[in-house]
C-alpha cells in the first residue's frame, strides 16, 4: 500500500527519533524514514503516519511500538573482523599487555563493552581474539558485554547464527575453532560455539541513557559505526559518559569514519580511531 508522509509528519518523526535514541535525520532522509516505516504501517494495519504517531506517542503506553519503530529506523551495517587494525591493535598492543600486567597484579578479570553491538559479528569477533590470549577456561574470567538499541538485531546476535558466506573472509582454522557448522532452514550456516556465547552477555542498551549504570569500569569499550549518526552535542555527551566508564589508560575504539577530534574530551589519540583515558 502507498502512504503519504507530509514534511510535517516526517519532521514529527524526525524529532521523536533524535529525542530517543540520538540518531539525527536530515529532510534528506525522509524517503528512507517513510519506506522503513512503511513496513510498520503495514504490519499494524495503521493507515496513515500520523495515526501512526498518535499509536506510537499516546496510545501505546507499553512502549514496544516504540521499540519496533526505532528498530526498523537503524541501520545495522557490520561484518566480522570489520576494520582489521583493531584486531591487530589488540593482538599485538593491548591484550599482551593488558593480560601481563593483570596477571602480575593477579587479577584475572576482563571486562569489554562492545556498545552498539548489532547483529553480533563485532562481539563474536572480540571474543574470538580474546582467545588468541586467553585460552577458555584457564581461570580467567572475561565478560563482553554487548549492548544494542534493536531487540531485533539483538535476538539475532544471541542466535549466533551466521550464513557462511557471512564468514568467507575470515580463515578456515578460525572458524572451525569457534563456530560449529548447522543447517538453518537449509541453508548451511555456522553458529558460534558455547565457549564463545558464554563470555558475552547481549542486552538492549540505549547510548542516550542519562546515568550509565555500570558499577565497574571497563578496561576497553568498542563504539563503532554508531556516532556518525548522531550530532556534535550528542557524541559530546557520549563521549564524556565512555570516558567515566574507564579505568585510567582504558582505551576508546571509534570507527574509521569517526573522529574524537570535533569533540570536546580528555582521551589521548593512540592511532587512527584510537583514543586512551
Ligand atoms: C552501523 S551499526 C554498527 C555495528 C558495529 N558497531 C560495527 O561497527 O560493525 C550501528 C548500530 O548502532 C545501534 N544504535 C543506534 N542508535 C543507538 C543508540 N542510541 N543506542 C544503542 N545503539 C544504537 C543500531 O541499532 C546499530 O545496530
Amino acid at each position: 500500500m502507498q502512504y503519504v508522509l507530509s514534511d510535517k509528519e516526517f519532521e514529527m518523526f524526525r524529532s521523536l527519533i533524535y529525542d530517543t535514541c540520538g540518531i539525527s535525520l536530515g529532510i534528506s532522509k525522509k524517503e528512507l524514514v517513510k519506506a522503513r516505516l512503511t513496513k510498520r504501517l503495514n504490519k499494524t494495519g495503521i493507515k496513515t503516519f500520523n495515526e501512526y504517531y498518535n499509536f506510537v506517542t499516546k496510545i501505546d503506553k507499553s512502549g514496544k511500538e516504540l521499540i519496533q519503530l526505532l528498530d526498523h529506523i537503524s541501520t545495522n551495517k557490520t561484518d566480522f573482523f570489520r576494520e582489521k587494525k583493531h584486531f591487530d591493535f589488540l593482538n599485538t598492543n593491548l591484550l599482551p599487555a593488558l593480560i601481563s600486567s593483570k596477571e602480575q597484579s593477579r587479577n584475572r578479570k576482563l571486562r569489554i563493552w562492545c556498545a552498539a553491538s548489532s547483529s553480533g559479528e563485532e562481539p563474536y569477533t572480540l571474543a574470538m581474539t580474546v582467545f588468541n590470549h586467553i585460552k577458555p577456561n584457564n581461570g580467567w574470567d572475561v565478560k563482553i558485554l554487548a549492548t544494542d538499541i534493536s531487540t531485533r538485531i539483538l535476538q539475532k546476535a544471541m542466535d549466533g547464527t551466521y550464513k557462511m558466506d557471512l564468514l568467507n573472509d575470515v580463515p578456515p582454522g578460525i572458524v572451525s575453532s569457534h563456530f560449529s557448522k548447522v543447517l538453518v532452514d537449509n541453508a548451511n550456516c555456522y553458529m558460534a560455539k558455547p565457549h564463545l556465547k558464554d563470555i558475552i552477555t547481549f542486552r538492549r542498551f540505549n547510548l542516550m541513557t542519562e546515568q550509565f549504570p555500570f558499577k565497574h569500569p571497563f578496561d576497553f569499550i568498542f563504539c563503532r559505526n554508531v556516532m556518525i549518526y548522531f550530532d556534535q552535542e550528542t557524541q559530546n555527551t557520549l563521549v564524556k559518559k565512555f570516558y567515566g566508564c574507564l579505568p585510567k589508560n582504558g582505551y576508546l575504539f571509534i570507527g574509521h569514519s569517526e573522529t574524537l577530534s570535533k569533540t570536546d574530551n580528555d582521551f589521548k589519540y593512540k592511532q587512527p580511531a584510537i583514543y586512551q583515558k
